[in-house]
């Protein structure tokens, strides 16, 4: 098993990326703490990966209040005694053209996206840098390093995402945790369920591979970088996008 006495956080863990991610690690032998805002549908799949034979907790934490981060964070050593793998996976969208934006939305998503994603950054690097290792992997979007019209306020937090991940990623080095980003391009999940068929077939003709990817295409990638095999690799920004921008 690639995760075997590994312990992993993996925040948006109630459905879609987050659930793919989790299960994959409780299948390669991680202990995980989910994640969410709902308390019952985090705990819900927490208790249908422990019946599949996973090591998995579940704590209600909104990530865009520092309050939660520290209690996740104090929760996961608490039940598991240390921590290995941060996978920062919460996300949400608020689109409006740029123009018609209102500022509730521009901030709430950057609240949420990018500022809870540091936050969370900076909660496990001072147990990971007592552990000497650690792995943090960033779930931010093609978006970030497209654009994409009606979503500047997404843009902006997931391009953030990338520079964040890139700049830690030196200060950390040193000290043996690698920090990485994922690049999704469109997956099918509630996420994506909003957008309009018009809308989707045009993106499925952007797509090389020929159909929209899954959330376990995500995860595999998530697993490599939190495997030993991707000890060297740090700083990057990984796209899973069937070839969608290049
Ligand atoms: N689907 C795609 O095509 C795609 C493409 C590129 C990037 N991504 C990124 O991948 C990640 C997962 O996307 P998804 O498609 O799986 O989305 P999703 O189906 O909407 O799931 C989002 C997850 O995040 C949780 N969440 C939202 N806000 C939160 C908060 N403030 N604190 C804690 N948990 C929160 C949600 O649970 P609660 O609502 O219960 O909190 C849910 O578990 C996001 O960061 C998204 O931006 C997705």
């Amino acid at each position: 098993m690639i995760l075997k006495d590994k312990v992993a956080i993996v925040t948006g863990a109630s459905r879609g990326i987050g659930e793919a991610i989790a299960r994959k690690f409780c299948q390669e032998g991680a202990g995980v703490m989910l994640c969410s805002r709902s308390a019952d549908s985090v705990a819900a799949i927490a208790e249908s990966l422990s019946n599949e034979s996973g090591n998995a907790k579940s704590v209600q934490a909104d990530i865009s209040n520092k309050a939660d981060i520290e209690a996740l964070v104090d929760s996961t050593l608490t039940e598991f005694a240390r921590v290995d793998i941060l996978v920062n996976n919460a996300g949400i969208t608020r689109d409006a053209l740029f123009m018609r934006m209102k500022d509730d939305d521009w901030d709430t998503v950057l609240q949420t996206n990018l500022t809870g994603t540091a936050y969370c950054m900076r909660a496990v690097i001072r147990p990971m840098m007592r552990q000497r290792g650690g792995r943090i992997i960033n779930i931010s979007s093609v978006v970030g390093v497209a654009g994409n019209a009606g979503q500047a306020n997404y843009a902006a937090s997931k391009a953030g995402i990338i520079g964040l991940t890139k700049s830690v990623a030196r200060e950390v080095g040193s000290r043996g945790i690698t920090v990485n980003a994922i690049t999704p391009g469109f997956i099918t999940t509630d996420m994506t369920e909003k957008i309009s068929e018009a809308a989707q077939q045009k993106m499925l003709e952007m797509i090389p591979a020929g159909s929209f990817g899954t959330p376990a295409d995500v995860a595999e990638t998530a697993l490599f970088l939190a495997s030993d095999a991707a000890r060297y690799i740090t700083g990057q920004a990984v796209q899973v996008d069937g070839g969608m921008f290049m």
